[in-house]
């Protein structure tokens, strides 16, 4: 193994997995699977606001009405709306009615093919500065990502793609690129944090939803960082001990833009500038890094 490799990092097919939570067999078989109109797929590099976009779908399908997702102590948001690459969640897609609402962090060339006929796909970006230390946070709560040594060591990890997602530049450059190959709504965590009734309301039309005033007010109020955060469904209070370490840290940890400020040294970020500046040339997306 690679001295610079994570050991709980299995390399494949230009991917990381995470050993014992992806089986290769699995996610190979993932590329050929049915796609039918109604399924949503919500793709995401780590940290960029999944459980926020998994919080939106089930309000939208629950018309708002949070007691009718289910009791609060007895689902997750992520057990409601599973990722497609977990080992075994292949299968339970394959039979699941509809409408299949999935997420997935996986590379465009992993997922379904047939993507670019039917289906649709939510991507969420986030800005990469609030990634890293989202997810160094995060490498500390989750069981089943190495413990960093410190941020440092962390950022020069992510910098060189060498956790789970891989590069950062890569998975939102290669997703951007298909933007018009698919029926994809490509959405920014900023964009959301600044007007969230306007990015609700775009979701909702994107997935062809009819709801009232009222029903669209309330899947905003009930999606907002501090209510989330008092919810025990979106913190994955309900899912065991074995993957997050709760007494490391909340799952809703800060939601808010340019908390990477509080972090980086002015080294670090001239240093991330300069890794940008090389990968983004070009790139048609303007990235909000503080509000
Ligand atoms: P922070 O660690 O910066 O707080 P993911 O679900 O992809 O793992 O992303 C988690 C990040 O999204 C965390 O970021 C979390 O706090 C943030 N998040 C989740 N729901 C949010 C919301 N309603 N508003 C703002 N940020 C939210």
């Amino acid at each position: 193994m690679d001295e610079t490799q994570s050991p709980a990092l299995l390399p494949h097919r230009g991917f990381k997995l995470i050993v014992g939570i992806h089986d290769p067999d699995d996610v190979d078989q993932i590329r050929d699977l049915e796609i039918r109109e109604s399924d949503v797929f919500v793709v995401t590099y780590p940290k960029s606001g999944t459980i926020w976009m998994q919080q939106i779908l089930l309000l939208l399908e629950a018309k708002g009405d949070v007691t009718a997702i289910g009791p609060p102590g007895k689902y997750s948001n992520a057990g409601l709306i599973p990722w497609i690459e977990v080992s075994g969640k292949r299968q339970a897609f394959i039979e699941a009615p509809s409408p299949r609402l999935r997420v997935t962090h996986l590379h465009h060339q992993l997922m379904p093919a047939a993507l670019s006929e039917r289906g649709k796909v939510i991507y969420v970006a986030r800005n990469p500065k609030d990634v890293l230390v989202s997810y160094f946070h995060f490498h500390k709560v989750a069981n089943m990502l190495e413990t960093p040594k410190d941020f440092d060591d962390f950022f020069e990890k992510f910098l060189r793609g060498d956790v789970f997602g891989c590069s950062w530049f890569d998975h939102v450059k290669t997703w951007h690129s298909h933007k018009d190959d698919m029926d994809m709504l490509f959405i920014t965590y900023e964009e959301m944090i600044q007007d969230l009734p306007s990015a609700v309301g775009r979701i909702c039309v994107f997935l062809g939803k009819e709801l009232t005033d009222e029903q669209l007010a309330n899947v905003v109020k009930h999606s907002t960082f501090d209510n989330m955060k008092a919810m025990p469904p979106a913190n994955y209070e309900n899912v065991s001990g074995e993957l997050l370490n709760h007494h490391q840290g909340r799952f809703m940890r800060k939601g808010t833009v340019g908390d990477w400020k509080n972090h980086f040294t002015v080294a670090q970020n001239e240093r991330f500038d300069e890794v940008f500046d090389k990968e983004m040339k070009d790139f048609p997306l303007t990235l909000i890094w503080d509000i």
